[in-house]
């Protein structure tokens, strides 16, 4: 009964290993600002979280600030993780730039492409750095993410040009598997519900707004906003969603919101995806047959009709 037992415990460890995506608007993120140390202690539990995280608003003129927040991710896990990153370069309309950072678990997924998307016609103020990830998954081996981080100034041209941008993702690398995230600024002020719902993303098929409307990404407890967005495109992707959900780092961690604003304004928002198909489908044969097998032993006097 033993060797059983831990059949049974492996097998569901397996069940619930999980692959995390992250997006996180970190505000104005600079080495000054990283290297205080509450605010780089919260940001390496916040980064530590995922396999995948896409920080927006780095704002890097001394090109350290991630290679400082790598060192303290590998200082914290030593060897037993490895962590690599991927950056657009700086992108902005004004003297003001930001970049798009990919922090990912180099010993679980690989980087396979990447491009910046040309922006012919200006529409975005920051345009989507996109990249195709591996995934540790049999169903879906890749999966390519659309960071955006929009403009609260032109929230709604921007969402309508982020569906031309996931097009040309998919006829580049012929995949429809495609999550597009990012702060997109889609409530309040920035995005009637109105004008949201009469956007490509909501109007055509095939798309998940994993993070629903409704959810506070925001900090400020004077706020409540869903912001930060995560929609997932394509079948097998959308099959795998285990949770979505903005990340409450401040009760989480239990800061202030004074001390928790020195991090971000902005929550992260998350979705795990499952390794295999997720509990919308049946139990599988063999789980079925392992339980079958393993609960009259487990519970001898347990009787479903008792
Ligand atoms: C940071 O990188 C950019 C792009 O490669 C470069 O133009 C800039 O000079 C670098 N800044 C510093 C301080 O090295
Ligand atoms: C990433 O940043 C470095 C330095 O800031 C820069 O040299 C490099 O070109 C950037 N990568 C991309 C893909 O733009
Ligand atoms: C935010 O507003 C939604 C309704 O739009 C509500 O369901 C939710 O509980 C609110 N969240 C917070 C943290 O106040």
């Amino acid at each position: 009964m033993h060797g059983l037992t831990t059949l049974l415990l492996v097998f569901l460890a397996g069940q619930a290993e999980a692959f995390r995506i992250c997006a996180f608007n970190a505000h104005r993120l600079t080495l000054a600002k990283v290297t205080k140390e509450q605010v780089k202690n919260t940001l390496v539990q916040i980064v530590a979280r995922c396999d995948i995280m896409v920080l927006q608003e780095v704002v890097d003129t001394s090109n350290k600030t991630i290679s400082f927040l790598l060192q303290e991710l590998k200082r914290k896990f030593d060897s037993s993780r490895c962590y690599s990153f991927l950056n657009s370069s700086q992108l902005g309309r004004s003297t003001y730039k930001e970049k798009y950072v990919y922090i990912y678990r180099s010993d679980k997924t690989q980087v396979l492409n990447f491009y910046q998307y040309e922006d012919k016609d200006d529409l975005f103020a920051r345009e989507p750095f996109v990249a195709q990830f591996t995934l540790p998954s049999k169903i879906l081996s890749s999966v390519v993410l659309v960071p955006l981080h929009t403009t609260p100034k032109d929230v709604e041209n921007e969402l309508n040009a982020l569906h031309a941008v996931f097009l040309d993702a998919t006829r580049r690398w012929q995949s429809k598997d495609v999550i597009l995230l990012g702060d997109f600024n889609a409530d309040c002020g920035s995005l009637a519900k109105k004008r949201l719902s009469t956007l490509l993303l909501r109007t055509e098929e095939g798309f998940r707004w994993a993070i629903a409307d409704g959810e506070d990404t925001t900090v400020r407890a004077s706020t409540n906003c869903t912001y930060d967005r995560i929609v997932l495109h394509g079948e097998a992707c959308r099959g795998l969603v285990r949770t979505a959900l903005a990340f409450n780092f401040p009760q989480s961690f239990q800061l202030s919101e004074e001390e928790a604003l020195d991090v971000s304004d902005h929550y992260p928002v998350e979705v795990e995806l499952d390794q295999a198909p997720n509990s919308m489908q049946p139990p599988s044969l063999a789980t079925l047959l392992l339980l079958s097998l393993l609960l009259p032993i487990l519970a001898p006097h347990w009787s479903p009709v008792a």
